[in-house]
């Protein structure tokens, strides 16, 4: 189709959406991304205004999970421009899902490419500067083959939908608004299984634990390690990290998603404010031992954590400057207020 072209009454450019007060939803921009792989060749179908799908029955990705999705963010800088934030990390975190779930990946150039067009043909409803929200994008693949047996597609589905987002726990980020969490009592993936991969099936096994917390009164599970049930793995859907006297700690763990806020903020913390960093085991009682904890991900970005439960023990904690510094830092560099001394920010083209 050709490039959308919108028009506007009043001066105005952007949709009439209340950005300032947008919480973390679903919303239907007018335009999405798509590509096909059939034949061993990935073909760019290119924007479609449906925001429904049409699927084989028999397809994988329904009966067999083999499906995986990615979460991302673009924010509109000072200078008008779009910013999405290193999108090829997640492209080749699509790309290792794909192989282990033994499907045809998304070359990095279309995975960025469904990215860049999605956002470019949503643009009156990508946020303002300075509007706190931000662009959600979310890649997805699916292997949709005529199908019955439990083996491989070899036709798979890559669609990208962009949704203007608030923050994803209520209150966003803030010395007064730390974040409670229970420990689960059930695991998210299995020891050798797909932790590490943004499966669809993960998250399925995650609502038990995560529904479990939240009628309980905190904002979601923290999930141990599925072997020894003793270290600490993550929370929800966003890694855990916490300083213990100068070192900012974070768990090594195979069952763990590797976080690409997490590793931007390690970098930062070694690479630009000289703090120590460790990424090793955590058992759950060393909570007792650190000065603060935090939880983060592209949709959490940083956001510090006031208490731990597990059955009748607690854990509490203080909210810490240190999140402020790397919270201001990966913002100002996430939204161009700041150098982008590591070429992080991806340049949208509009
Ligand atoms: C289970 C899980 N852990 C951690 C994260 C944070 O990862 P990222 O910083 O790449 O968004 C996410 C979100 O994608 C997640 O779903």
């Amino acid at each position: 189709m050709s490039k959308p072209r919108y028009y506007f009454n009043e001066g105005n450019t952007k949709a009439d959406l209340d950005f300032t007060n947008l919480g973390f939803d679903y919303f239907p921009c007018p335009y999405r991304f798509e590509a096909i792989y059939e034949y061993g060749v990935w073909r760019a179908r290119g924007l479609v205004e449906n925001n429904q799908l049409e699927l084989p029955e028999g397809s994988q990705c329904v009966h067999y999970g083999q499906q995986l999705f990615e979460g991302m963010k673009a924010n509109t800088g000072k200078d008008g421009n779009v910013y999405a934030f290193r999108p090829y990390e997640n492209a080749k975190r699509m790309a290792e899902g794909a192989r282990y779930l033994q499907g045809a990946a998304v070359p990095e150039e279309l995975f960025v490419l469904g990215i860049e067009e999605a956002i470019a043909a949503n643009l009156p409803f990508v946020p303002p500067y300075g509007s706190g929200a931000a662009m959600y994008m979310r890649p997805f693949w699916m292997g949709i083959d005529d199908n019955i047996g439990v083996k491989p597609a070899r036709k798979y589905l890559y669609r990208v939908f962009v949704c203007p987002v608030g923050p994803y726990f209520k209150g966003g980020f803030g010395k007064d608004v730390g974040q409670q969490f229970m420990v689960g009592a059930y695991d998210r993936a299995a020891p050798l299984g797909t932790g590490h991969i943004k499966a669809g099936g993960n998250y399925a096994s995650s609502f038990k634990p995560g529904c479990e917390a939240k009628a309980a009164g905190f904002a979601e599970a923290l999930y141990l390690d599925p072997t020894n049930r003793r270290y600490i793995e993550e929370i929800g859907a966003a890694n855990f990290l916490g300083f213990k006297g100068d070192t900012l700690i974070t768990p090594d763990s195979h069952t763990v998603l590797p976080s690409i806020t997490r590793d931007s903020l390690m970098f930062l913390a070694h690479k630009m404010f000289d703090w120590p960093t460790e990424c090793r085991k955590i058992p759950l009682e060393e909570l007792a031992e650190l000065d603060a904890a935090a939880c983060c991900g592209t949709a959490a970005v940083i956001t510090w954590i006031k208490r731990i439960v597990d059955g009748t023990q607690e854990w509490t904690f203080e909210f810490d400057e240190r999140w402020q510094k790397l919270y201001d830092t990966l913002i100002g560099i996430q939204n161009g207020d700041l150098e982008d001394p590591f070429h992080w920010r991806h340049e949208i083209p509009t």
